[in-house]
C-alpha cells in the first residue's frame, strides 16, 4: 500500500496528464512528444469494492460504463493483473478535447494507470502501464498504437521500436519549441485511419526510412537543419491533409515564418510546428493565425515546449 510523507496509507491521489504530439511528421504510429502545460486532470480513489466506477467531472459526455471508456478499459486491463479485490473510483476533468489530435484519449489512459500504479506501491513497470493503456487508446480508436501514450507515461520524446514486444526508447533532444493550431472541429481517428492506404510504393519507404532515421538522428545531435529537412511524411499527411482546411497554406506560411517544419499532430485536426526558438514560434503562430482568422471556423493556438516530464502526481 502507498505511504504518504508521515507513513499514512494513500488511497487517493490526483493525476495530470500531459497532451501528446504522436506521429512527428514522418514517425506514423512509432514517434511521440510530450508537451508542457495542457493536461487532463483525474482523481483517483482506491476502495475495497471491484471494478471501476468513472464520473465525469467536464461536459464532454463520455459514456461511463467502464468498457466502453478509455479509463475504465485500460484500469479494467491492469486490474486483471492484481490479485487483491480492489477496484477504483475515477472522478476525470477532461481540459483535452477529445477528438482534438493532441492526445486525448492517451491523456485518460495513461493518466488513470500510473495513478493507480502509485496507489499500488508502483508495482508494474512503466512498459506494463503502456499495455494497459493501449486497452484504452484501443476503445477510442479501435487501433493499440503507442505513440500517445509512451510519451505521455515516460515524458520528452519517445520512439516504439516494437510494438509487439513493446520497445520503446526515450530520445534526447534539443531545446525546441511548439506551435500548436487547434481548428475547432473533429477528425475521429478511426476515420483519419480507415482513409489511409493500406500498401505504399517501396520508393515511398524508402524516402519515409531516410526521414525517421535522419529525424532521430538530428534530435539526438542536437542538429536543427537535420531536424527540419527529415520532417518530412510522403506517405500519410498527402492523405489526410485533405481533413483540414487550409493545411497546405497554414504550413507554407508557418514555414515562411521559419518553423523548422510541422505537420499534422497525430490524426490531427490539430497542427504542429517546431521551432528553434520562441521568438519563431511566435511569429508561426501569427502566420498561422492570418490563415485562420479569416475561414469562418473557430480554433484555438498555443506556443508550448516538449515536456520532459510524463504523467505527474500532484498530490499524495
Ligand atoms: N499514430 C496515430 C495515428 C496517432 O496517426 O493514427 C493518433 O492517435
Amino acid at each position: 500500500m502507498s505511504k504518504s510523507k508521515n507513513n499514512k496509507s494513500i488511497n487517493e491521489i490526483t493525476v495530470l496528464a500531459p497532451a501528446t504530439v504522436a506521429n512527428v511528421v514522418c514517425g506514423f504510429d512509432i514517434l511521440g512528444f510530450a508537451l508542457d502545460g495542457l493536461f487532463d486532470k483525474m482523481l483517483i480513489r482506491k476502495t475495497s469494492k471491484k471494478g471501476v466506477t468513472i464520473i465525469n467531472k467536464d461536459n464532454y459526455n463520455l459514456p461511463t460504463q467502464p468498457d466502453k471508456n478509455v479509463i475504465g478499459a485500460a484500469l479494467l486491463a491492469l486490474l486483471k493483473e492484481v490479485p487483491e479485490d480492489i477496484g477504483f473510483i475515477i472522478e476525470s476533468t477532461k481540459i483535452i478535447k477529445p477528438g482534438s489530435g493532441i492526445g486525448s484519449s492517451a491523456a485518460s489512459a495513461a493518466g488513470a494507470v500510473v495513478g493507480a500504479n502509485h496507489l499500488l506501491n508502483n508495482r508494474f513497470s512503466k512498459e506494463q502501464l503502456v499495455e494497459f493503456a493501449l486497452c484504452g487508446e484501443a476503445v477510442a480508436s479501435g487501433s493499440k498504437h503507442a505513440d500517445n501514450i509512451a510519451p505521455c507515461i515516460y515524458g520528452g520524446i519517445t520512439l516504439i521500436r516494437s510494438a509487439n514486444p513493446l520497445d520503446i526508447i526515450s530520445i534526447p533532444a534539443p531545446k525546441l519549441f511548439v506551435t500548436i493550431l487547434h481548428p475547432q472541429i473533429e477528425v475521429k481517428t478511426s476515420d483519419a485511419r480507415e482513409i489511409l492506404k493500406k500498401q505504399i510504393l517501396l520508393k515511398d519507404a524508402i524516402i519515409q526510412w531516410g526521414n525517421i532515421a535522419g529525424l532521430i538522428a538530428g534530435l539526438m545531435k542536437s542538429d536543427y537543419d537535420l531536424i527540419g529537412r527529415s520532417l518530412v511524411d510522403v506517405i500519410v499527411e498527402p492523405v489526410r491533409s485533405m481533413l483540414i482546411p487550409h493545411f497546405d497554406e497554414v504550413k507554407k506560411k508557418s514555414m515562411d515564418a521559419g518553423a523548422l517544419g510541422g505537420g499534422i499532430s497525430g490524426s490531427g485536426p490539430s497542427i504542429f510546428f517546431l521551432s528553434k526558438n520562441e521568438k519563431i514560434a511566435k511569429a508561426v503562430e501569427q502566420a498561422i493565425m492570418n490563415v485562420y482568422k479569416n475561414i469562418g471556423i473557430k480554433f484555438h493556438t498555443h506556443i508550448t515546449t516538449i515536456s520532459n516530464e510524463g504523467v505527474k502526481i500532484v498530490t499524495s
